[in-house]
């Protein structure tokens, strides 16, 4: 017996194959099969960020540390699932949860805390209907969803990234079919904000353009505005009637405490700017893998927020359909019971409290082994991440000879190093700045 497997357009893929193959069993003789008509298709090029862990994996140096991608390890270098997770999860379960779908703009009791996190409990926006929030795929499908938002119901505008910015923005956008232009953000010389240069370029934008901006931690380059500056790029925005896309995927991560690492998107509702805010939970409470996040905008009608949501429920339909039930239902766990979320709050203080020290220990080593250079920035930079300013040849020279890895711009993640490994680093990295 058989059966015909392919039913492509063209006769060339047409093939017969034994029944046994489709039923599971083993198969004696091999096919024969003809080209592929996919032959022709490119290939890509590995993730700049997810595609250094897998070169990680492959390396079985004992030496070997990963400070590509940005997930956070304890002192021993081992994933950390928070313990307020895991007791959220453990009500979940005993609760008997179902696995039905969720509604397209996903579950309301996250959505609810998802907002009162980003802008206070009871902020007058939510009472007065001003928002429109969507849980998404974590942070990047918030800003995909809102990229698509953009090109669908605003279209023509231009978006401006930070230069530099996380890698996948610029993916995001145009796979949305959104045109995006850079900003200067990030001054080599002072390795700190190039603040006049970001005023500059906002300025030229034309009117209404959409101004992506880091709610905290900026990634890469841990170097974020002061609130001065804030001040300054909120009176421009105004004046240039831009619309701000905030990307928050490190709230309370930077700081330790939630509420300072929410001032600039509460800063600019407070000062009556509309803004647009994708926020992600895989940093904070550790839940990269359950893709949790939302999509947020606070408005100036609660009319406008209405067709708003009704479009953000269009889009997130025919591209997933509704989001995850499981990271949702622990955020809103954590939330809504007050012990857990003090719990959760010091857990974080934890997180951000590890990565500041080591950040202290890699600085204090490099002075000592190499104290003619200045090496402060790293301990003015915040977040998970430092910008090192290595080359990519010094980058390269840091994995080939020293097997750690990270991103060819010279980020390294501060959440994947221990305190053991600190001097390791230094040492790799004086080397480097030296010999390459
Ligand atoms: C600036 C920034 N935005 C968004 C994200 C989104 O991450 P996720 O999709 O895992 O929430 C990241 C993750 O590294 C990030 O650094």
């Amino acid at each position: 017996m058989s059966q015909t497997l392919f039913t492509g357009p063209g006769p060339v893929l047409q093939q017969r194959i034994p029944q046994r193959l489709v039923s599971g069993r083993p198969v004696k003789h091999c096919l024969h099969l003809r080209a592929s008509r996919l032959e022709s298709v490119e290939q890509a090029p590995p993730d700049p960020i997810l595609g250094v862990s897998e070169a990680f994996k492959a390396d079985t140096s004992d030496l070997k540390l990963n400070l590509g991608v940005g997930a956070y390890r304890t002192e021993e270098l081992k994933p950390y699932v928070l313990s307020v997770v895991k007791k959220a999860e453990r009500k979940i379960v005993d609760a008997g949860q179902n696995h039905e779908y969720l509604p397209i703009d996903g579950l309301a009791s996250f959505n609810k805390a998802t907002i009162n996190l980003l802008l206070g409990f009871d902020h007058p926006a939510v009472k007065e209907g001003r928002v429109a929030t969507i849980q998404s795929l974590s942070g990047t499908g918030s800003l995909r969803v809102g990229a698509q938002f953009i090109n669908k119901c605003i279209p023509g505008k231009t978006v401006y990234l930070s230069n530099p910015t996380w890698g996948n923005h610029k993916g995001i956008f145009s796979n949305a079919g959104v045109k995006w232009e850079f900003y200067r953000y990030f001054d080599p010389e002072t390795v700190g904000l190039d603040f006049d240069g970001l005023m500059e370029d906002i300025k030229n934008a034309p009117n209404e353009s959409i101004i992506v901006l880091h709610g905290c931690a900026h990634n890469p380059t841990g170097v974020d505005p002061t609130k001065e500056q804030w001040s300054k790029i909120a009176d421009l925005i105004v004046d240039k009637n831009h619309l701000p896309f905030f990307d928050v995927a490190y709230q309370g991560f930077a700081s330790g405490s939630l509420d300072e690492d929410a001032y600039a998107p509460r800063y600019f509702v407070e000062r009556g700017i509309e803004i647009l805010v994708a926020q992600s939970y895989s940093k904070n409470l550790g839940l990269y893998g359950e893709r949790v996040g939302a999509l947020n905008f606070i408005l100036s009608s609660s009319s406008a927020a209405k067709k708003v949501l009704s479009q953000l429920k269009v889009i997130a339909r025919t591209i997933y359909s509704n989001p995850p039930t499981h990271g949702a239902r622990i955020v809103s766990e954590v939330v809504g019971n007050e012990g857990m979320f003090g719990e959760w709050k010091q857990e974080m203080e934890g997180m951000a409290g590890r990565i500041k020290g080591v950040r202290q220990e890699l600085q204090d080593h490099l002075e000592r082994i190499n104290p003619d250079k200045d090496w402060s920035f790293i301990t003015k930079q915040i977040g998970m991440f430092s910008f090192t300013g290595l080359t990519s040849q010094q980058v390269e020279n840091m994995t080939n000879k020293h097997h750690i890895y990270m991103t060819k711009d010279g980020r390294i993640s501060l959440a994947g190093l221990s305190s053991s490994k600190a001097e390791y680093l230094a040492k790799a990295i004086d080397d480097s700045v030296r010999n390459c």
